[in-house]
C-alpha cells in the first residue's frame, strides 16, 4: 500500500482568508495543496489562474497539486509550472496532444499527472501510464466542490492499481471530489493513496481533527491488510 496523501482542494477554502486557510492545513499537517483550475469551457466553471498559483507559492512551502481542468493544458504548462506547480495534471478528455503535453511537464522538471473524468473508461488511459507520477481518477464530475462522491469510479481504481503492479510502474492515484470520512475507507482500500478533500477539511472550523480523522479511518483500512 503506498503512503497516504492528503490535499485539501484550495477550491473549497475562504477565499477572503486564503493565508489563513493556508496555514489551517499546514498546521493539520498534510501533504500537499490542491489547485483546481478552471477556464469556464472544459467545465461549466472558473476558478484561478498562474497568478494565484504563484500567489500560494510565495505564501507555502506544501507542494501544489495543480489539477488543470482547462480545454487547451498545452497552451498553459509553461505557466504554471514557472509559477510554482510541483505536480501539473491533464485531462485525458481536453483538447491536446496528451502525449506531447505531459512530455512538456516532464522536460520542463515538473511531476506529471492523468486525469481522467468519471465517465472515461480506464483502457483509454493505459497506453499513458508509463512515465506519468499521478494518475487522478475524479469521483466527481469536474467544475464545483461539494458534489456527491461516484463510487462506481473505483472500479477503475481497483484497474489502476492493478495495470501498475503488473507493468511494474509506480504512479500515485489520486480520488478526487466527494471525499471524507464516509468515502476515505472505499477509496483507500481500493488503492487510491492521494486523497483530495475539499469541502471536508475547509468546511469545518477545525481542520486538524478533519484530517486526523481521514487518517484514523485509512488507517483502519491499514491494519486490516
Ligand atoms: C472538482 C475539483 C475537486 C473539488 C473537490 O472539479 O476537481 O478538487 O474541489 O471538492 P470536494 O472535496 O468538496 O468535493
Ligand atoms: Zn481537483
Amino acid at each position: 500500500m503506498k503512503a497516504l496523501k492528503i490535499a485539501p482542494s484550495i477550491l473549497a477554502c475562504n477565499y477572503a482568508r486564503v493565508e489563513e486557510e493556508i496555514r489551517r492545513v499546514e498546521a493539520a499537517g498534510v501533504e500537499m495543496l490542491h489547485v483546481d483550475i478552471m477556464d469556464g469551457h472544459f467545465v461549466p466553471n472558473i476558478s484561478f489562474g498562474p497568478e494565484f498559483v504563484a500567489m500560494l507559492r510565495r505564501t507555502t512551502t506544501l507542494p501544489l497539486d495543480v489539477h488543470l481542468m482547462i480545454e487547451q493544458p498545452d497552451r498553459y504548462v509553461r505557466s504554471f509550472i514557472e509559477a510554482g506547480a510541483d505536480i501539473l495534471t491533464i485531462h485525458l478528455e481536453a483538447y491536446h496532444d496528451v502525449e506531447r503535453t505531459l512530455g512538456t511537464i516532464k522536460d520542463m522538471g515538473c511531476k506529471s499527472g492523468l486525469a481522467i473524468n468519471p465517465m472515461t473508461m480506464f483502457q483509454h488511459a493505459t497506453k499513458h501510464l508509463k512515465n506519468i507520477d499521478l494518475f487522478l481518477c475524479m469521483t466527481v464530475n469536474p467544475g464545483f466542490g461539494g458534489q456527491s462522491f461516484m463510487v462506481d469510479v473505483l472500479d477503475k481504481v481497483r484497474q489502476a492499481k492493478a495495470y501498475r503492479e503488473e507493468k511494474n510502474l509506480s504512479y500515485d492515484i489520486e480520488v478526487d471530489g466527494g471525499l471524507g470520512e464516509g468515502t476515505i475507507c472505499p477509496a483507500f482500500a481500493a488503492g487510491a493513496n492521494v486523497i483530495v478533500a475539499g469541502t471536508s477539511i475547509f468546511g469545518k472550523l477545525d481542520a486538524t481533527a478533519a484530517v486526523a480523522s481521514l487518517r484514523s479511518k485509512a488507517a483502519e483500512i491499514s491494519a486490516a491488510g
